[in-house]
């Protein structure tokens, strides 16, 4: 596991070489501005080119920094967040087993609220339902925010739907051309997943999966750490396949999953989107904590086109079909079955 640490120094010197964008930085004023011979600076210089970083060193001019190509990495997403706890304390990992794993160990020694943990790529990245999340490098979005809400365990299931929303809602902006977030507030009219043509179509599949154009680009796992009547943390887990290419996805998951670029064509920024993310996931949240689950319900449902549809619901040991009609003030999903009566599922996979 390898941890990318900050060093204030090399911060500092990235600072100055991102304001001189049309010229070079000489390795001379940056001595006098650290107080620190040329060499130290370039050994500096060294460790920002191992952060990602694309410096040009002219042994006459200085040094130039690409801003085109800044790297993915804990710096780059801190600066410029607009939050006030989400990812403001981020451990950057190029690689992991898994985010949600890395969190939750750092959640028992006592992560704060917000603390998140974000790889480049994960080696045993976990679905729902003990499923594999395929995790390559480069091009994803693999992330585990801890949260510490003063909720009752048994409402947790509600966290999932909350991130949903957000995690919906980043996505929408991210389309290609974006959905406007007035228009996704509205309470769903005219819902967002009508919105086809105009960079596709966006919906939710109960309870935690991203669909575009009816394939999945993204997924949630919410896991707890908690007492019978206190919850001791939360960790919500998000995957989002922002640049995957095509051939990237095992050759099952070709006609059920997608990425953002796929559907949009476009190169997504994975700092932007997950900047985004954070701010989205930051305002649901501390809406749910304020005002319930009531507005969660709303917006969710404004993403959900199964109502209506007959589905079957494979859970541990049983099979439910039913007609879905949608979610209860708790979270879970409303079946109406051929009998007439109404099921509450409140765990399993959904199918049409
Ligand atoms: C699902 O749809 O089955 C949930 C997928 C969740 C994947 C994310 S990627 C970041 C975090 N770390 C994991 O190991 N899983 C979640």
């Amino acid at each position: 596991m390898m941890k990318t640490n900050t060093i204030s120094t090399e911060q500092k010197i990235l600072g100055l070489l991102k304001k001189k964008t049309f010229s070079y930085l000489s390795g001379q004023a940056l001595s006098k501005t650290f107080g620190l011979s040329r060499t130290a600076i370039w050994k500096h210089i060294k460790a920002i080119k191992e952060m990602g970083y694309a410096v040009e060193a002219s042994p006459a001019k200085g040094y130039r920094l690409n801003l085109q190509n800044l790297p993915f990495n804990a710096l780059e997403i801190s600066s410029n967040l607009k939050t006030s706890f989400i990812g403001k304390d981020i451990s950057f990992y190029k690689e992991v087993d898994s985010t949600n794993e890395t969190a939750r160990e750092l959640a028992s020694k006592g992560a704060a609220e917000g603390f998140a943990v974000v790889a480049d790529c994960q080696k045993k990245g976990k679905g729902r339902l003990g499923r594999r999340w395929e995790s390559p490098a480069g091009v994803n979005i693999y992330t585990s925010v801890v949260l510490r809400p003063n909720i009752m365990p048994v409402f947790a299931p509600q966290l999932t739907l909350v991130s949903a929303v957000a995690v919906a809602e980043t996505i929408a902006r991210f389309l290609n051309p974006p959905l406007p977030v007035a228009m996704l507030r509205s309470n769903g009219s005219p819902a967002p997943f009508d919105k086809g043509g105009q960079g596709g179509f966006l919906s939710v599949k109960w309870p935690n999966d991203i669909l575009v154009n009816s394939k999945k680009v993204a997924g949630i796992l919410t896991e707890m750490n908690s007492e019978m009547d206190r919850i001791n943390f939360v960790v919500v887990g998000v995957g989002v396949n922002v640049n995957m290419t095509k051939e990237m996805f095992l050759e099952e998951l070709e006609f059920i999953a997608t990425s953002l670029k796929q559907e949009g064509g476009k190169e997504i920024s994975r700092t932007d989107f997950i900047q985004t993310l954070y701010l989205n996931l930051e305002t649901w949240y501390a809406q749910y904590l304020k005002g319930g689950f009531e507005p969660v319900r709303k917006a969710w449902t404004s993403y959900f086109n199964m109502a209506g549809k007959t589905v079957r619901v494979q859970q541990m040991d049983r099979v439910i079909e039913g007609v879905a009609t949608g979610l209860d003030n708790d979270g879970m999903l409303l079946l109406r079955e051929k009998n007439g009566n109404i099921a509450r599922i409140i765990s399993g996979d959904v199918a049409i």
